[in-house]
């Protein structure tokens, strides 16, 4: 065991450079420590986010006299050029809040191994304490740090910001890496210097928080964000609702940066009565001196050991109807899309949007959400003669579901127009269709509906083995019928809270049904729904090519074993463009492989070449989904070629993927030098998915590790075969099996 973990979460009583005695919590994983000073009735501090501490270094590292970096800032208690962390207002009108540690911080091990270290700051004058926790998670290298902030007091104190945490990040070559996009163009990549100012990453959606924007950065310390060197900060808040991450870049003598997460606290005021508490989302922190990889596989490893729901467990390829027959669900093409997916090898079949309502069917997408009734018209026998094909077929079957969400055209909204989140005295806003509304989940009787919508799906067909969990509208119109007048500013955690006891009471019930999050496609790709949920759907751009930026971008903190990515047609129904099937292919084999068309239009070489795909896939399926991701060339480089692979965690299997997105003929791209492997193993070549006539001239053949990490493999681009444009997005795809 490392010398430093044996020091790991330990309290040590030290000397601090001022010679005042003091308290330091050192929180610790084998390949990061967090020290804090916390003096009984002084501040909390950070005084050290980084590598390992030894012994020799805990009584004052980095100790910079003058700079103030308290653990959790508060307005009030904090130097006025320096935001905060946490804001109120008392029950006297007074806006200041001052922290300090009381106590003896607290340490506890809980059931899943994790350990909890604690320290309590209260307000010397008026009745607030916030407990400031932090989780480590040793196999896995990962912090997690969040508060629990309670009023001790009798009336009622209002907060005005409530992060999860603050993190100093010192000065220097400092570069932050950031998600954004929009619908069908989710989770684009932006590395930007740290220029003076503040940088606010915002998403006030209501429901889809990843969109636009997403709860999770990465600050590299050392210049630009390399894959594999540098000392690099990952950062994720795991949190389902609004949020916002702030980084100010401060122009005084400061040695720091300030790094804030939480809760969006805009139109949130949030109202704690006496003795009542409010416990902000982790976040969840990778250090690590050996680039942006190693940041993502640790959050990858964690995410699949101790937050995904069944992340340690091979998903099943399936085929999703929706782009393949849209709303014109029916019986024919349910059986005949389930028979061809299983004659192509496939395990699941999932029915998308389009079975349900009978006041209302839903014919168009305005009308139907709410009453999750099966349309007799359009499957006379049910969603039990679905199942019966399934099972004639050997598949598993899969449904869609939309339960927080009402179409006016409903009878749920007929019956009941108070379940709707809307402003009072204000014109009804809606969404997709002109129609659609968010169900008031802050309500508990809406709670109930929606958890009675999956209880009697799976009551009744318990043989549904997969659940489509869809939300396809923002909070447009701020307003509970439900919260009384004086906690409308609650309706965002309210929301998130009441999502949470609904999701809660599902998994009790239903804990091996997979569940997939899906909000416009890549609204809800974040670690707070992940627990609940096996994997999401990444966007409802299935255009292959930009899948390269967009699951390069999602791979940044989330495994491919959640990655949801399907074959469809082309030309591609969102962009029309037309890419080969084996680059489509390709593309969907680095993520959880599906198909999402109509296998009666495809012709019998492609369902031929989609067979064998699923073979392949089914081959390398442990690699790819437990495997460690290794991200060898960005597509953001502009290069013309985008390379990644997979290493199984032993070592003897990688499987390399290579994509040519330049359409130019004859150009030569560099050797794309792999990674990951054991420089010492030598490993067999073989070609997966290939086209040629003729084998590439490393087939069969064996490299050392080494060899292919320090030189790579030459990348031949398809030529002289007869499908067409294959020169245009080419790719490759080799195993390596260790020999
Ligand atoms: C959303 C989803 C799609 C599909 C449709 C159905 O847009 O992202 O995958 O399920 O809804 O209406």
């Amino acid at each position: 065991m490392n010398k430093h973990y044996r020091l790991a979460i330990g309290l040590i009583a030290a000397m601090a450079c001022s010679g005042v005695h003091a308290e330091r919590v050192h929180v610790a994983t084998p390949s990061s420590s967090l020290l804090l000073d916390a003096p009984e009735g002084g501040n909390l501090r950070i005084m050290h986010y980084g590598s390992p501490l030894g012994a020799g270094d805990l009584e004052s590292p980095g100790a910079a006299g003058n700079d103030i970096r308290l653990a959790y800032p508060a307005y009030g208690d904090n130097r006025p050029e320096l935001d905060y962390a946490i804001s109120c207002v008392m029950p006297d009108g007074n806006m200041t809040l001052y922290l300090n540690v009381t106590g003896a911080p607290e340490k506890r091990t809980d059931a899943d191994g994790s350990e909890v270290t604690t320290v309590t700051l209260r307000d010397p004058e008026y009745p607030v304490e916030v407990k400031v926790n932090y989780r480590t998670w040793p196999g896995e290298d990962v912090i997690e740090t969040w508060t629990d902030i309670s009023n001790i007091g009798k009336k009622p104190i209002t907060l005005t910001r409530y992060d999860s945490a603050y993190l100093p990040i010192r000065r220097g070559d400092v570069w932050l890496t950031s998600f954004y996009g929009s619908w069908s163009n989710e989770t684009r990549v932006n590395n930007e210097e740290l220029k003076p100012g503040i940088k606010s990453i915002k998403n006030a959606d209501g429901v889809r928080n990843t969109h636009t924007a997403h709860p999770e950065v990465l600050f590299s310390l050392d210049g630009p964000l390399d894959e594999q060197t540098g000392r690099v900060i990952g950062a994720a808040l795991e949190y389902t609702g609004n949020y916002e991450l702030r980084v100010n870049t401060h122009t005084d003598e400061s040695a720091y940066h300030s790094f804030y997460a939480g809760i969006c606290p805009d139109q949130a005021a949030y109202t704690l009565a006496g003795g009542e508490t409010l416990t902000t989302p982790p976040l969840a922190l990778v250090y690590s001196d050996s680039g942006a990889g190693e940041v993502s596989r640790r959050f990858h490893r964690w995410g699949r050991n101790h937050r995904l729901a069944h992340g340690n467990d091979l998903r099943p390829i399936l085929l999703n109807s929706w782009e393949g027959v849209y709303l014109n669900i029916n019986e024919e093409a349910m059986a005949g899309m389930m028979n061809d997916i299983a004659s192509m090898g496939g395990e699941l079949f999932v029915m998308d949007d389009g079975w349900f309502g009978d006041r209302y069917p839903r014919v168009t997408d305005d009308r139907g959400l709410g009453d999750w009734t099966v349309d007799t018209n359009k499957l006379p026998h049910g969603i039990d003669g679905l199942i019966d094909e399934a099972r004639k077929n050997d598949i598993k079957f899969g449904i869609w579901i939309e339960p927080e969400m009402v179409n006016t055209r409903s009878r749920l909204f007929d019956e009941h127009p108070e379940y709707v989140i809307q402003a009072k005295n204000r014109r009804q806003e809606t969404g997709r269709g002109g129609t659609q509304m968010v169900l008031d989940m802050s309500n508990p009787k809406v709670q109930d509906i929606v958890f009675t919508v999956v209880d009697t799906l799976l009551t009744k067909y318990p043989e549904i083995a997969y659940i489509k969990w869809d939300a396809n509208a923002p909070v447009m119109q701020h307003g509970s019928q439900y919260l009384p007048a004086d906690k409308q500013g609650h309706l965002n955690i309210e929301y998130h809270k009441g999502f949470a006891k609904v999701m809660d009471r599902i998994r009790a019930k239903y804990p091996d049904v997979l569940i997939q999050a899906c909000a416009s496609g890549g609204g809800r790709v974040n670690w707070g729904i992940l627990p609940w949920f096996d994997e999401f759907w990444t966007s409802d751009d299935t255009d292959a090519q930009q899948r390269v930026f967009m699951q390069w971008g999602t791979s940044y903190f989330f495994p491919a074993v959640a990655m949801a990515s399907h074959i469809s047609v082309v030309p591609n129904h969102g962009t029309h463009r037309v890419t080969p099937l084996k680059f489509r292919a390709d593309v969907a084999m680095t993520g959880r492989l599906g198909m999402e068309l109509q296998p009666k239009d495809m012709n019998d070489e492609e369902k031929d070449f989609c067979r064998k795909a699923i073979e392949t896939y089914k081959q390398i399926r442990p690699v790819v989904q437990q495997g460690d991701l290794y991200r060898l060339r960005s597509p953001y480089d502009n290069k013309g070629i985008s390379s990644l692979m997979y290493v199984s965690p032993d070592k003897k299997e990688a499987v390399f993927y290579w994509f040519k997105l330049d359409g130019d003929m004859m150009t030569r791209f560099p050797r794309v030098r792999m990674a990951g492997l054991d420089p010492d193993r030598l490993y067999k070549v073989t070609e997966l998915n290939a086209i040629d006539r003729s084998p590439m001239g490393v087939e069969g053949k064996t490299f050392s590790g080494r060899y292919l990490m320090d030189n790579g493999l030459e990348m031949p681009t398809h030529y002289n075969v007869e499908w067409k444009n294959q020169t245009d997005l080419s790719s490759r795809v080799l195993h390596l099996e260790a020999q």
